[in-house]
């Protein structure tokens, strides 16, 4: 190879090796094989050349074309592969680094209450029971002590399901989380300690009711279980869910069919500036009792050694109090103001407040 084949043969070798990306690479591509490369130019000059010296020529240049070109497309070959390389780096997707705050998400009004229930109770030693939406009309009726002729049984309240050939239930959406308490006792030896927070369903839908809501039920099964119990538990888990450690609390008697003695759970609020624990007027918030001896004894427990109280709240009811939300409907419009408005920030804990 002539000695200027050579230096040219060195110089594009040494300017791959020193091209680190592609747009570096590309420069010597262009600069050595394209239209008014280096070496392009030295093949056009052959047609100029004697036949002769062309020809030895010729065979030169075109081996140094080969090479070049072997060599430049490994060199790209490595270079995209180094590129691809450092995207795959750079672009991996993280899912643990918290969003930024201008995008993150909001916890909604009902599971954060939900979490603030389970974290009171939580801390008075409850734990959280399931139970199905679609339930037995035993289990959410019958097992409730709840009489044939009860007007929630009417089509007007509960939502009952077409009968399933082969199955002889009857089937509802069920219209309060209390069958919980029926499928805990059944499936668990007392003492018994649950909370059962959950949707519900009934057939009724205006400004302060919707078709579907939530409840948390609340179940305590024991040995020397008293209404002392009840009333402790329910004003300690009041007080810690305002987050007013002095709320006055009032029970009221009342009637459940499954419970005996029942009762109303108010506390005070000022109905002229809607504050909470303040002014002379009271607000009916739960529902609660001592677990009806015919309850027990339809789950297979002696009333005689095993007592028990149980309580049921609404949680969108607790929710718009605690929050000041106006319209229970708004609860289920997924407006993204509105979340942003009223919903809780995803990586703050529930809030946990003094007195529990
Ligand atoms: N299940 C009742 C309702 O939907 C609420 C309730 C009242 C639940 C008293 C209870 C209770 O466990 O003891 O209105």
């Amino acid at each position: 190879m002539s000695d200027d084949l050579e230096i040219l043969r060195q110089d594009v070798l040494s300017e791959l090796a020193g091209a680190t990306d592609l747009r570096a690479w590309d420069a010597v591509r262009v600069g050595t094989l394209g239209k008014s490369g280096r070496l392009t130019g030295l093949l056009k000059a052959l047609g100029k050349m004697q036949p002769d010296e062309r020809k030895a020529r010729g065979v030169a240049l075109n081996r140094l074309r080969d090479e070049l070109t072997q060599a430049v497309e490994a060199r790209g070959k490595e270079l995209e592969a180094a590129a691809l390389q450092a995207r795959l780096i750079a672009e991996k997707l993280d899912v643990t680094v918290p969003p930024p705050a201008e995008v993150a998400g909001y916890i909604h009004p009902i599971s954060r209450t939900i979490e603030e229930m389970t974290a009171i109770f939580g801390v008075m030693g409850f734990q959280v029971a399931e139970g199905p939406d679609i339930e037995t009309d035993w289990h959410n009726f019958s097992a409730l002590n709840t009489p044939d002729h009860h007007p929630a049984r009417t089509d007007h309240d509960t939502f009952y399901l077409p009968p399933s050939p082969g199955l002889d239930v009857t089937r509802v959406l069920r219209t309060q989380t209390s069958g919980v308490q029926i499928r805990t006792m059944l499936g668990q030896k007392p003492p018994i300690r649950i909370i059962a927070p959950g949707r519900t369903y009934r057939a009724d839908h205006d400004a302060t009711h919707s078709p579907m809501f939530h409840q948390c039920e609340g179940l305590v099964v024991g040995q020397g279980i008293t209404l002392g119990h009840l009333k402790g538990c329910l004003i300690e888990f009041l007080r810690a869910f305002f987050g007013k450690p002095s709320l006055p609390v009032r029970f009221r008697s009342s009637y459940f069919p499954f419970t005996e003695p029942s009762l109303e759970v108010d506390i005070g609020w000022s109905r002229k500036t809607g504050e909470i624990g303040g002014g002379e007027d009271w607000l009916e918030v739960l529902g609660a009792g001592m677990v009806h001896a015919r309850v027990l004894a339809n789950c297979g427990l002696d009333p005689c050694v095993w007592q028990g109280f149980a309580f049921g709240m609404g949680v969108e009811r607790l929710a718009m109090l605690k929050n000041g939300i106006p319209d229970l409907r708004s609860f289920y419009e997924s407006d993204i103001r509105w979340l942003r408005h009223y919903g809780a920030d995803p990586l703050a804990p529930a809030l946990l407040h003094e007195g529990v």
